[in-house]
């Protein structure tokens, strides 16, 4: 089964085509990242400006790359929330009007829960994550964590209280002067453990809830303390951005195993963003626990895994009831 993917949530226009729910055999991912640095950060009206310039090319390269056309394919898919109205509005018309002229199934999905379903893409042994199992979404917008009993059904058991968890690591970047580079800017300048201590925040409370602004507060603080001594230099940069990346990576792994614990799951999987982080993955690799990853090109946004999540998925509905919803709820 071929489904035609479409996802643009925030500021990548993406287009795939995903056979099966595990082969991709296009996908096509537009950005105006370049934009960002110019306007200071995502300029909604900038950004879905850029996406309708670019959604039909988007989609007509993804067929094309898959030798399908709009006859071809048997579904379509479509993120429908959370995001940007704008930007989803141009995806999920899209989606409709060719739900409507081929009279093609029309899947809507939700782009949090979708991007778990990266660890379905490319790698035959992902097939075998265990179930029960505990997927954690960690990205610009979200840390969430979700049971996952099989490959359809999916329970949120915690979040996120106030800022994600990459919104902490780009706060930091820009902190130390890396502009809008982000979690990766982090990751490559970490330097060496020093005597520089971050807070973990809710580390030993009991829910599987997480919060990341007062860490944001934290950073700055101690960025301000370094800056103002007479030994600031890169290596107190290094020695900053290793405690940051240290303190985000710990929380996120004592959670995601507290719950794995807790639901006695038999396998760990992440998707999102900051799921590409080397030092959150070698921390979870270290754990007793069976670990999944998607490779680091489907951690961030892109329509291949809106795709594989529709086919497990399976639900289609009438195209005249699809709605674009920025606030759709990861508890659905
Ligand atoms: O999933 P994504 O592309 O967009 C959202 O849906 O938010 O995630 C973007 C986030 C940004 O906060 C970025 O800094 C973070 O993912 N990120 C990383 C890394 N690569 C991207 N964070 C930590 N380490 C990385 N290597
Ligand atoms: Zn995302």
């Amino acid at each position: 089964m071929n489904i035609l993917a479409i996802e643009t949530s925030c500021d990548e226009t993406s287009a795939a085509v995903i056979q099966d729910g595990t082969k991709i055999v296009s996908n096509i991912i537009a950005t105006s990242s370049a934009m960002h640095e110019k306007y200071g950060g995502i300029v909604p009206e900038v950004v879905s400006r850029e996406q309708l310039k670019c959604i039909l090319p988007v989609i007509t390269e993804a067929l094309t790359a898959a030798n399908q056309s709009y006859e071809s394919i048997d579904a379509i898919a479509v993120t429908i929330g959370p995001g940007l109205i704008g930007s989803l509005l141009i995806g999920v018309e899209a989606a409709k009007t060719i739900a409507f002229v081929t009279n093609k199934p029309l899947i809507p999905v939700n782009h949090v829960l979708a991007h778990l379903y990266a660890n379905y893409l490319e790698q035959p042994e992902k097939h075998a994550i265990l179930f029960p199992a505990i997927g954690l979404v960690v990205s610009g917008g979200h840390t969430e964590l979700f049971l996952m009993k099989n490959k359809k059904d999916l329970t949120w058991l915690g979040g996120t209280v106030d800022d994600a968890a990459g919104e902490a690591f780009d706060k930091a970047a820009r902190l130390l002067g890396f502009g809008s580079q982000g979690g990766l800017a982090i990751q490559k300048s970490a330097g060496k453990k020093s005597k520089i201590k971050l807070p973990r925040p809710l580390l030993h409370d009991d829910t599987l809830n997480f919060s990341f602004s007062g860490l944001k507060t934290a950073i700055l603080r101690e960025v301000i303390k370094q800056k103002g001594l007479p030994e600031f230099n890169e290596k107190v940069i290094g020695e900053l951005a290793y405690e940051v990346q240290e303190s985000i990576t710990d929380v996120l792994v004592t959670k995601t195993l507290q719950a794995a614990e807790l639901y006695d799951a038999q396998s760990i999987c992440i998707g999102g963003g900051v799921a590409a982080n080397v030092r959150l993955r070698e921390k979870f690799q270290q754990s007793d626990i069976p670990f999944f990853c998607p490779p680091v090109s489907l951690c961030t946004d892109n329509a291949a895994y809106i795709g594989s999540y529709a086919y497990f998925k399976g639900e289609s509905v009438d195209w005249h009831t699809i709605q674009a919803i920025p606030d759709l709820s990861v508890e659905v």
